[in-house]
Formats: C-alpha cells, sequence, structure tokens
C-alpha cells in the first residue's frame, strides 16, 4: 500500500500528514499495507451444516474440537461442542434458562448472551472470567418477544480471536404470539451463521490483525455458512424462513438473490417487525441479524440460485468492493405449499420520553501507542471505569457520532434493546431491517445515529463497537445503571 492509498485507508488526508511522518513510519513498520484479501469463488457442493438444537436447561463447554473447513483436511477448532460454533439454543418466552457452562479451554473466557436482556451478573461483561477447568451455572429468566440472538466470549482483548476460532452459537426465543403467525418452521427454518474466515494452506483459522487490520478489520478470504465453506442447501419450491447471523468480526455483507429477487425481512436483533418488509437487499453488519423470508415457489427446477453478497459502498475503503456469492439454494418442485404471508407480525409501540440525550463520540486516534486507536468520547476500554450512569427505569435517546472517513462501527449496547430514531449524514435514512428492536446498529462514516431505549436492568453494562477488532482495541465503555 503507498502512502497516499494509506493515508486514504487511514480517512486522515492531509491531517496526517501535518501530523508528520513519523507516525506513518511506525505504523507501516509495525505490519500496515497488504489489501484485504479477496473472497474466492468455488463450486457450492458442500451440504449445509446445521447446528444441533438444545434447550434452555442444558450442560454447555467451550472446548477444542476438530472441522474440516478448507482443502486441507481436519484442523483443530474452538466450538461449544465437538466442532466449530455451538449448538442452537431454543428456548420459550418467559422459560427460566439454566446452562451449566464449564471451559474446557486453555484459556479463561465467557459467555455473552447478545440481544438477551437479562440481569448484569449472567451478561457475561468482560470483568467475569471463567478459568480453565471451571464451571458456571448461567441462571436467568427469558422475558423478551421472540427473536433470534447469539452468544459468544466477551473478553477485552480476546473476544475477536475466540470468534474466530470458532466460539459462537445461536439463541433463540420463541414464544406463542409468534407461533400465532404460522411461519414457516422446522425443516422449512433455517439458521445461517456467515463468518469470513483467513484459513492458512493447511485449512486451519489464522486471527492476527496487522496494526492496519485493526483499523479496516480482519477480512478473510473464506465465507463459511454453518462453519461449511462453499455451501449448498436442498430447498423446495415454498417459503423459507432464514435466521441470519454477520457473526463475522468485521465483514459488512450486503445480502441479496443473484436473481435480483425480492425477499421478505421479517425480523431483526429484537425480533419480529411490525409487518414484512419488500426488499431486494439488506446490508448486516457484525454482530446484526436478520430473519427473512425467501419464495421460492417460482424459481424453476435445477436453477442456480444463490444468496449473494452484493457490491457496497460508502462503508469504509476495505469493504463491499466485491461481489460474491455465500450459499447455493437448489431448488426442488414440490406440491404447493399453502402459505399466506401474514401483513402484520408483532406490534410495536414507540419509545418516546427520552429525559437525556448522551452523546458518544466515535474516534480514531494514532497515537503513539499501537493499541488503543479507537476510542469512544476519547476514552479506551478501562474495565474498573465507570463511564457513563444511568438511572433504573429511565429512558435515554443515546447518540453515535462516528467522526471517521474510512471505518464503520457497528455500536451494541447490552441489557437493552433500542429504536432507531434518526440518522443523519451518510445514508440519512433509516432502513427496512432497523424498523423494529434492535441491540446492535450501523453507523456509518460521517453517519450520527440516535437510539432510544429504556432501562430495565440494574447494574453494569457495556456499550461497544461490534466490529471485534475495534472492540478489542478498546471501543469499548462501562455504563452502570442505578
Ligand atoms: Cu455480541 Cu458485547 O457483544
Ligand atoms: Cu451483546
Ligand atoms: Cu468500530
Amino acid at each position: 500500500m503507498n502512502r497516499s492509498e494509506f493515508l486514504k485507508r487511514m480517512g486522515l488526508g492531509t491531517v496526517a500528514i501535518a501530523a508528520g511522518p513519523s507516525l506513518l513510519t511506525s505504523c507501516m513498520d509495525h505490519g500496515m499495507g497488504g489489501e484485504a484479501p479477496n473472497v474466492v469463488d468455488g463450486v457450492f457442493n458442500n451440504p449445509l451444516k446445521v447446528p444441533e438444537t438444545i434447550n434452555g436447561t442444558s450442560a454447555l463447554s467451550a472446548q477444542g474440537g476438530m472441522e474440516t473447513l478448507g482443502n486441507g483436511g481436519e484442523v483443530s477448532v474452538l466450538g461449544y461442542g465437538v466442532g466449530l460454533l455451538g449448538p442452537t439454543i431454543r428456548v420459550q418466552k418467559d422459560q427460566n434458562v439454566n446452562l451449566n457452562f464449564t471451559n474446557k479451554l486453555s484459556e479463561h473466557t465467557n459467555i455473552h448472551w447478545h440481544g438477551l436482556v437479562i440481569p448484569a451478573a449472567m451478561d457475561g461483561h468482560p470483568d467475569h472470567m471463567i478459568m480453565p477447568n471451571e464451571s458456571f451455572n448461567f441462571q436467568f429468566p427469558v422475558i423478551q418477544q421472540a427473536g433470534t440472538n447469539w452468544y459468544h466470549p466477551h473478553l477485552h482483548g480476546l473476544t475477536g480471536k475466540q470468534v474466530t476460532k470458532g466460539l459462537a452459537g445461536m439463541f433463540i426465543v420463541e414464544s406463542e404470539e409468534e407461533k400465532a403467525l404460522n411461519l414457516p418452521s422446522g425443516a422449512y427454518e433455517v439458521p445461517l451463521i456467515i463468518q469470513d474466515k483467513r484459513l492458512n494452506s493447511g485449512g486451519g483459522i489464522t486471527y492476527n490483525p496487522t496494526m492496519g487490520e485493526v483499523m479496516t478489520g480482519f477480512l478473510g478470504e473464506t465465507i463459511l455458512v454453518n462453519g461449511t465453506n462453499k455451501p449448498f442447501l436442498e430447498v423446495e419450491s415454498r417459503f423459507y424462513r432464514f435466521r441470519i447471523l454477520n457473526g463475522s468480526t468485521a465483514r459488512i455483507y450486503n445480502l441479496a438473490l443473484s436473481d435480483g429477487g425480492d425477499f421478505y425481512v421479517i425480523g431483526s436483533d429484537g425480533g419480529l417487525l411490525p409487518k414484512p418488509e419488500i426488499v431486494k437487499n439488506l446490508l448486516l453488519s457484525s454482530g446484526e441479524r436478520a430473519d427473512i423470508l425467501i419464495d421460492f415457489s417460482n424459481v424453476k427446477e435445477g436453477k442456480m440460485l444463490y444468496l449473494m453478497n452484493e457490491k457496497f459502498s460508502g462503508m469504509g475503503s476495505a469493504q463491499g468492493d466485491q461481489s460474491f456469492n455465500i450459499i447455493r439454494f437448489n431448488v426442488r418442485n414440490s406440491e404447493n405449499a399453502e402459505f399466506i404471508l401474514p401483513t402484520s407480525l408483532i406490534p410495536l409501540t414507540n419509545l418516546s420520553g427520552a429525559s437525556k440525550t448522551r452523546p458518544f463520540k466515535l474516534t480514531m486516534n494514532m497515537g503513539q501507542n499501537m493499541s488503543g486507536m479507537h476510542q469512544i468520547n476519547g476514552k479506551v476500554f478501562e474495565s474498573d471505569r465507570i463511564d457513563e450512569t444511568v438511572e433504573l427505569r429511565s429512558t435515554e435517546i443515546w447518540e453515535f457520532d462516528n467522526t471517521s472517513g474510512d471505518e464503520a462501527h457497528p455500536m451494541h449496547v447490552h441489557g437493552v434493546h433500542f429504536q432507531i430514531v434518526a440518522r443523519t449524514g451518510g445514508r440519512n435514512t433509516i432502513v427496512p431491517h432497523e424498523r423494529g428492536w434492535k441491540d446492535t446498529v450501523l453507523v456509518a462514516p460521517r453517519e450520527k445515529v440516535q437510539v432510544i431505549m429504556k432501562f430495565e436492568q440494574l447494574g453494569k453494562f457495556v456499550v461497544h463497537c461490534h466490529n471485534l477488532e475495534h472492540e478489542d482495541d478498546g471501543m469499548m465503555l462501562n455504563f452502570k445503571v442505578l
């Protein structure tokens, strides 16, 4: 990467030149350089793996295992089971979860239940470390609406590595209200955990972000779905429900169907939307979920149809410069199953009456240090420092202001669900899958996004960027609900 490209990627332009060349040289010395690898194409002929399902009163362990990811045969990975990733945990609304977790790794870990609004002591704050061979009993009530959540480790400085090596799984909440909608279920409801990985020649997962990749994100050349490289799924000519999780550390996907057809967004991070939204594209950043319906009933048998990533721009120069396929659907003609798309889903009451607006300024500063470049309100994460205090049962607007010219920040708040009030600058709009409850919102370069939420859980939680390289670099603050 030459100097001007480097500056462009930093989003600093002439400011950096004024700051002097010494800091540039030091960054370049520390492994800056090299473009993000291109995603490799190929034949999609591996059957999609679907994680097993367990209920909310099971045992779970983080452990090493074996999996075949590339062409080199079995490699060692991490997971909450025998291979990569973990089982899908499925619970009913109002059920009590009781999961006995054991750390069988050789380093500390913990679990954060991303999307679940639960007591702080169960939320997997980076303070909460479960040492090797230790167990912890996660017990909490599920008091929220039906939706697609997930779980993963949440340690300061280690989250990116542990997630990339395989520690992640889906957590689905079901409810009677949802059941009444008769959405596709059973074999017609499929989880899709999309992750990019960088594989070495032996097929093993590498994770060693350079300083430049801490900024751009550590992007991989191999796209896995549920841990399957180049997957396909046999589908019948009918409606399917896909619960999609972007479980990548940094890569943003602009999901589309390869025939340019429409699909329906029915849910987001915090559950079902008030009504289905018809879209052709859906931009999903790390940590976000989208619940979609695809109608295969008019697709001709034998046709190659893919869920793909379509090129996009405006999310930083490292993101979106390539279109690629993610999963192939092999459509088989079947009896037309009667499915009527509901016109409304779960009603949404708009939150209002915020008592204050809290600013969160998102910056990237190249200091002397090789870490701590990503800051919120000028601060780098410190586990013991309480950055914001909030009153229990108060409603507030939080404003995320992305001042960078070249980095997108998917901002995530623990312990709450929020609604998006406004987005100014950048895209200047609230997109269809954001019209419901969320916990993670993409704040593109130069965007300002306001979210509103009510704090119903006491204790210490975090707010952070879900680009895991940024998070591990310190782009996270503590807030305490009193
Ligand atoms: Cu998915 Cu704080 O994380
Ligand atoms: Cu979370
Ligand atoms: Cu970020």
